[in-house]
């Protein structure tokens, strides 16, 4: 399935898009939250690495990855590479990104996994790390026979996106979390705060749209290692 649009502009909105989510994040944890820090006495500013990596990392990173094959007109064997390593940086910040959610909750005495939230994100990033490695077994190194590629590559596709979808949609319930607990502390609920941390998410959900659109957008000329099987 492909839409009648080319994935050229498309991608350009969602750069823009990106940045625009970046910035409002940062300005979120360091403008409004105390800022960030791996060691230190004011926990909470190791939790608020986690809203920047996941987003940053996971999501925005993430998806530069599955739109580089559609928005970048390059041989298709670089076009591989970009798509991996990138997945690979959105993976490891991902993960640093949960640990320190783990290491805010250990250090602050408070118990772990105890949210749908928190049991999303350890499937979310278990299943990326699932699709990452067994899309380079089969794409990249040492690869399928050409056979199993060309019927792996479809289901590579629906999974990637199905596992995408669930990660945007699970840093929007953070973001709602979050802010539920702020305002059960004191946080105004029409605040300039409180309409920051809402619009980080519609921002975040918008940029998750328009990576969809991206991949059921048409891509620059097709040879064997584009896909249009979705
Ligand atoms: C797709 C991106 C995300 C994933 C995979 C993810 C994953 C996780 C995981 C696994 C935990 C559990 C940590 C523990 O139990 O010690 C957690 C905690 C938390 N996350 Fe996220 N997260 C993501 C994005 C966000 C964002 C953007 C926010 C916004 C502030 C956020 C807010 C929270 C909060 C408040 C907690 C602590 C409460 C709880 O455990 O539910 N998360 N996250």
């Amino acid at each position: 399935m492909a839409i009648g649009v080319k994935a050229l502009p498309i991608t350009f909105v969602a750069h823009a898009i990106a940045i625009v989510a970046a910035i409002m994040v940062l300005v979120w944890c360091l403008g409004f939250r105390g800022g960030l820090a791996w060691e230190d006495t004011n926990k909470n500013l190791i939790f608020n690495l986690h809203p920047v990596l996941m987003l940053i990392g996971l999501i925005i990173i993430g998806g530069e990855a599955i739109m580089s094959y559609k928005g970048l007109n390059l041989r298709k064997e670089v076009k591989k590479v970009i798509h991996l390593v990138l997945h690979a940086i959105a993976l490891i910040l991902g993960i640093i990104g949960i640990y320190a959610a783990f290491k805010y909750h250990n250090e602050s005495a408070i118990v772990n996994l105890y949210s749908l939230h928190s049991w999303l994100g350890i499937a979310v990033i278990s299943l990326y790390g699932i699709q990452w490695l067994y899309g380079f077994v089969i794409f990249f190194y040492p690869g399928g026979s050409t056979g199993l590629r060309s019927e792996s590559l479809p289901w590579h596709v629906l999974f990637g996106l199905f596992v995408y979808i669930l990660a945007v949609a699970n840093a929007a319930i953070g973001f709602l979390e979050k802010l539920t607990f702020l305002e059960n502390s004191g946080l105004a609920k029409y605040g300039s705060e409180a309409l920051l941390v809402n619009f980080t998410a519609v921002i975040t959900i918008l940029y998750g749209a328009f990576v969809i659109f991206s991949v059921a957008s048409q891509g620059p000329a097709e040879d064997d290692y584009s896909y249009s099987a979705v």
